[in-house]
């Protein structure tokens, strides 16, 4: 009964510059940036790449691909994990990395993730029980949750009332 005031709060880790990251993150964001040079984003020319890495140590990359019928193009993130779905389904994912670049300029650019992706997100976290990590750039630095809930307090969850 009654009122309160609940609060929420995000922990993550924040880092200044990329050489602060550890080696293995490193890897991974080297991995999204290569796939943000396979983005097909002749409308947005906003390139944005995607990096996996799944427990089995195989990446998988995404990078954004649009459609003149706009709302028909998916973003990196969403393209990453798809893809992961299909080629490694049983492979739990540990991290999940971010960048974008404005196309033929040579210096990335914040961008996080939207919150169709987010939603997305979560549910391949729920799917395996398990978080992964999760890094993209900030106007600050880059930016590591432990696990991709965080990024989507509140998110969509219906019992649909499957009997499978
Ligand atoms: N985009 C992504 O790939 N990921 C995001 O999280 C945000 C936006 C893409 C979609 C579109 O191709 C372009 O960036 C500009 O919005």
């Amino acid at each position: 009964m009654g009122k309160s005031q609940p609060q929420l709060q995000i922990a993550y880790e924040l880092f200044t510059d990329f050489a602060d990251l550890d080696i293995q993150d490193q890897e991974l964001v080297q991995q999204a940036r290569q796939a943000l040079g396979k983005a097909y984003a002749p409308y947005s020319n906003f390139w944005v790449g995607a990096s996996l890495l799944l427990a089995n140590q195989q990446i998988v990359q995404g990078c954004n691909q649009e459609n003149l019928a706009y709302p028909s193009g998916l973003c990196a993130e969403r393209v990453a994990l798809f893809s992961a779905g299909v080629l490694y389904p049983a492979q739990p994912i540990l991290k999940l990395a971010v960048i974008a670049r404005h196309a033929h300029q040579p210096n990335d650019v914040p961008g996080c993730p939207c919150g169709a992706c987010r939603q997305v997100m979560v549910e391949f976290e729920q799917k395996q029980q398990q978080p992964y990590e999760v890094i993209f750039l900030t106007a600050a630095g880059f930016v590591k949750l432990s696990q991709a809930a965080h990024l989507l307090p509140f998110v969509f969850q219906a019992d649909l009332g499957n009997k499978g």
